[in-house]
């Protein structure tokens, strides 16, 4: 059965519902999500948006601490784009009916978070962020001219009618759906990952179709670790976040002995960018000392961190009374599928937005809070662009058939990235999971897998989350994207590419 749509967005968090509801009525749109509507990591997102809205704020400062976290590693201007683009961005998901936290007078409340020297996150229900970005987002595309179906697409249809391949529709649950342009916004790797602060069926799969499809893929050894998910024995998979934004109203890490630990490592001190924090907790834990944050001095915890203090009591912890057990956990994936600034990958007929998608906002190291609003800005850049003009229409060709990874598949795949694409990496541990990775039947998720650790041993430097123990500085001489495709015999292929910076 076919089904010819002009517009096939696949995924339902922030980006890909923003694409799709921005198309409504303007393209005859299918949204194809697989699991639950909008039940991606979306809606576990705590911190909040980003936006230089405060009386002391403007773009600029948020560009340059987002330049800062990104370690040189940014696409100056998709910077701009975002930054000048997040109030505007704002004023839609209020639009919308977004229920955002306000301050005694009215106004929305700011808080800040690691990396950002201004209070300019805005956040709902406390920390409970996402679930009110996708609430809103989910009702306004159930009320739209938007066809939702639950499926998952296993591959991409591919036209070779033509010498320049196009992409021309997906297959969804063994159904072939015909589109003029596939969006993918199919969210980050968490998935691929023993520990995660996303929901675990995350797991690469847009990055293996867009590498199948031919497509290139940019910045993937960027992982990021968020510094502090929760540490308690035998917890795994997708385990709760403790969000930063407590640290931004004065919560502090301190080791087991209740001595502080970021003080003297960092001018912004527990505020300091992510990756920082991140190196620093493992630094510490890796002594056998075990590391906490400690909030029990923030008077409001109940009402303004509902979320984390209900994840820690199902684990028995009061951070009321008592500091947390914490510990780093892969958190969001900077890099992505290669895309201009507005959304087109370099394979014709595809798009991506969101956490799969490389705009170059991030660069090495994602600043706090950027995430859902970089979703929401160039979602509606790219439904303006393909609402304007679409790619002509092709014969759909064969699709190119991948095996999906089995459940036993899945563990092999979470041990060789824990211990090869982890904080810490080497030339050494990068080859061996590597091979462990190759020996593994091929599915998007190993795909996605070797892209990673494949760019991860193509950057002989450390920057920004990118650490390596056997090149441990940053080199100057290194200010390279490396981009990954996918070789003749199915393997990824990283090489090192073009100036990290375009703009600068
Ligand atoms: C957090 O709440 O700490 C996470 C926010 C983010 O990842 O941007």
């Amino acid at each position: 059965m076919r089904d010819a749509y002009e517009v096939i967005v696949v995924g339902s968090g922030v980006a890909g519902l923003s694409v799709a509801l921005g198309l409504a009525g303007r393209r005859r749109v299918a949204l194809v999500t697989s699991g639950e509507f909008a039940g991606g990591s979306t809606r576990w997102a705590q911190g909040g948006l980003a936006a230089a809205i405060g009386a002391d704020d403007r773009p600029a400062l948020h560009a340059e601490d987002t330049v800062i976290a990104g370690v040189g590693a940014c696409d100056h201007d998709a910077v701009a784009v975002l930054t000048d683009g997040a109030a505007p961005g704002l004023v839609g998901l209020l639009d919308l009916g977004a229920d955002f936290d306000r301050d005694a007078e009215g106004h929305l409340a700011l808080t800040r978070e690691g990396g950002h020297h201004r209070r300019r996150v805005v956040h709902a229900g406390g920390d409970a962020t996402g679930a009110e970005v996708s609430r809103v987002l989910a009702a306004a595309v159930r009320d739209a001219p938007i066809d939702v179906i639950t499926a998952d697409v296993t591959d991409l249809l591919l036209s070779s009618s033509t010498y320049r391949p196009q992409v021309t529709g997906v297959i969804a649950d063994g159904v072939e759906l015909t589109a003029r342009a596939v969006v993918l916004a199919t969210g980050g790797v968490g998935g691929l990952y023993p520990v995660t602060t996303n929901p675990a069926e995350v797991a690469g799969e847009g990055l293996g179709l867009a590498l199948r499809a031919g497509a290139s893929l940019v910045d993937v050894e960027f992982v990021q670790f968020h510094p502090t998910a929760l540490a308690v024995d035998g917890i795994a998979g997708q385990i709760p976040l403790v969000t930063e934004a407590l640290r931004g109203e004065g919560a502090v890490l301190i080791d087991g002995g209740g001595a502080r630990i970021m003080a003297d490592v960092h001018p912004l001190a527990d505020l300091a960018p992510r990756d920082v924090v991140a190196r620093r907790i493992d630094q510490v834990r890796a002594t056998g000392d075990r590391v906490f944050l400690d909030a029990t001095r923030i008077t409001d915890l109940c009402d303004r961190f509902p979320t984390v203090i209900a994840a820690c009591g199902r684990y028995g912890v009061d951070p009321i009374v008592s500091p947390i057990p914490v510990a780093p956990a892969q958190h969001y994936l900077c890099g992505g599928i290669r895309t201009d600034l507005w959304g087109a990958t370099d394979v014709a007929g595809l798009y991506a937005v969101g956490e799969v998608a490389a705009t170059g906002v991030h660069g090495a190291n994602r600043l706090a809070s950027n995430s859902l609003i970089e979703g929401a800005v160039f979602a509606r850049r790219l439904a303006d662009r393909l609402a304007s003009a679409l790619p002509q229409r092709r014969a759909a060709g064969d699709a190119v058939a991948a095996p999906s990874a089995a459940a036993g598949d899945v563990a092999a795949i979470q041990r060789a990235m824990a211990s090869g694409a982890g904080i810490r990496r080497s030339a050494q541990q990068l080859a061996v999971s590597r091979r462990a990775i190759t020996a593994l039947p091929s599915s998007d998720r190993a795909l996605a897998a070797d892209a990673i650790l494949a760019a991860a041993a193509a950057r002989e430097e450390s920057r920004g989350c990118h650490w390596r123990e056997d090149f441990p500085t940053t080199d100057a001489t290194f200010q390279r994207h490396v981009v990954v495709r996918l070789g003749a015999d199915g393997r990824c292929e990283a090489a090192v590419a073009g100036d990290l910076e375009r703009t600068a």
